[in-house]
């Protein structure tokens, strides 16, 4: 017999550390999963639209990704860094092939944060400067190197986190730091990481880090123009260009298989994490041959780019390439987007849509003029998606923006029943919300 959800709730706040969170005011206890579709202890199914934050790509529990990781576990589990095993050497040159530009040589580990961390550290062994600009409203991780990149004031505690870190302008056109309108805001918060460059830092500066869509800071998507201007300028103060592609990569935001690649510029970095191997603890980044080459170690990851999780990466690439999950993100992404911009229309609660593909971003507000932020809305938005069987996500530094990303396997039914259940929940909302 599985526990019950208070019961796991009691026991989880004896014996983990309270800064794990879970969602929801009533947690279901989780017990199965297949493709876009989780299972609680008590039989009730759900439309997974948020994908294990965006790390399912492939779908829960991939038969085919599955079967390539009984096949490994049977033949070679853990042997470590300190031998040649051909799954990682394998999957970084497959690496090398399909990401975009020169990149080339890459560095595995078990999460998103230590890939972080360890690409800042490249980095700054390549450039030998130590000062590293990354955005406001970004999230790259739990340590302290990925908490101190990090523009999200309540994932940083109230101690040390790392130094020598600028934070730039975000494109947050929703609410413009300026207060200026797309496009006759000729980009002043793109343009503005001149200023802080010239007049904050000594002049050379090791990286700059960011997401191309921001996941965690509640899927802020900056114009076209903003990403070719901030390489430009980077580049000119000598740094290396880093893409965290941990919630944008594998086909997430449609057409490509990398976030960035809608912005037509290349990086010299790119760090991956969540749907690299469909949900299986691997971290990696890839990086220019040059900027690689930069750190001669020596260095070990015990259960870096183990015989287990690159048997997972390298399936899961495979079934995403042969299924064209990029392509199926951008139709169905399609769907969601036109469905939210009825959805907009019809509630007032929603402040704006944004996004690309299957990372579509809502955020609600209690008011439109005012912009005031809905957080305890968006939490019950949330919880009545649950109860009728659907899971969506949230994000943005106050927790008012709802992140809808399902896994890439989702079909047209799927996303009407998310829509669906999106509008009655909304509606629900609206009805006991007071005028603001
Ligand atoms: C963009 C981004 N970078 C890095 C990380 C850190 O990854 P992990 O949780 O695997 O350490 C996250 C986690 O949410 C993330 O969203």
């Amino acid at each position: 017999m599985a526990r019950t959800p208070e019961e796991l709730v009691r026991l989880k706040q004896e014996y983990v550390i309270p800064c794990i969170k879970h969602y929801y005011e009533k947690p279901m206890n989780l017990v199965s999963g297949s493709m876009q579709y989780l299972k609680d202890s008590e039989g009730k199914e759900y439309l997974d639209f948020f994908a294990g934050i965006l790390s399912v790509n492939s779908g829960h529990s991939n038969p085919e990704i599955n079967a390539a990781v009984h096949a490994q576990v049977e033949k070679l589990q853990h042997v470590s860094t300190c031998y040649l095993i051909e799954p990682m050497i394998e999957f970084a040159q497959q690496l090398a092939e399909i990401t975009p530009g020169e990149l080339q040589k890459s560095f595995f580990c078990n999460s998103g944060t230590e890939a972080i961390d360890t690409a800042l550290l490249t980095a700054k062994l390549h450039t030998g400067c130590e000062e590293v600009i990354a955005l406001r409203h970004s999230y790259h991780g739990r340590s302290h190197v990925a908490i101190g990149v990090s523009g999200q004031k309540p994932w940083r505690p109230p101690v040390a986190t790392m130094g020598n870190v600028h934070f730039a302008h975000n494109a947050y056109c929703y609410r413009c730091a300026f207060g200026l309108t797309y496009p006759s805001c000729e980009m002043r918060c793109a343009r503005d990481l001149e200023e802080l460059l010239q007049t904050t830092t000594s002049g050379r500066i090791a990286a700059f880090i960011a997401e191309p869509i921001q996941g965690v800071g509640g899927f802020v998507t900056p114009p076209p123009e903003y990403f070719p201007i901030i390489y430009d300028i980077v580049r000119r103060y000598g740094g290396v260009a880093i893409s965290d592609e941990v919630q944008t990569g594998w086909g997430r935001t449609g057409e490509n298989l990398f976030g960035i690649q809608h912005w037509n510029v290349e990086p010299d970095m790119m760090v991956f994490a969540k749907g690299l191997a469909n949900g299986f603890a691997a971290g990696a980044f890839v990086a220019k041959k040059e900027v690689a080459d930069a750190y001669t170690g020596p260095n070990i990851s015990t259960f870096g780019g183990n015989p287990i999780t690159m048997a997972a990466a390298i399936a899961n690439v495979d079934y995403i390439r042969k299924n064209d999950l990029a392509g199926n993100a951008e139709r169905m992404g399609k769907v969601l987007w036109d469905g939210m911009q009825e959805l907009q229309e019809k509630h007032l609660v929603i402040g704006e849509v944004r996004g690309k593909g299957l990372m579509i971003g809502v955020e609600l507000v209690r008011d439109r003029t005012s912009k005031e932020p809905a957080p305890e809305e968006t939490a019950r938005v949330m919880e009545i998606c649950k109860d009728n069987g659907v899971l969506v996500g949230r994000g943005g530094l106050v927790g008012n923006v709802l992140r809808l990303t399902p896994p890439l396997v989702v079909d047209a039914t799927d996303v009407q029943r998310a829509l669906t259940t999106l509008d009655q929940a909304f509606e629900s909302v609206e009805k006991s919300m007071t005028p603001a």
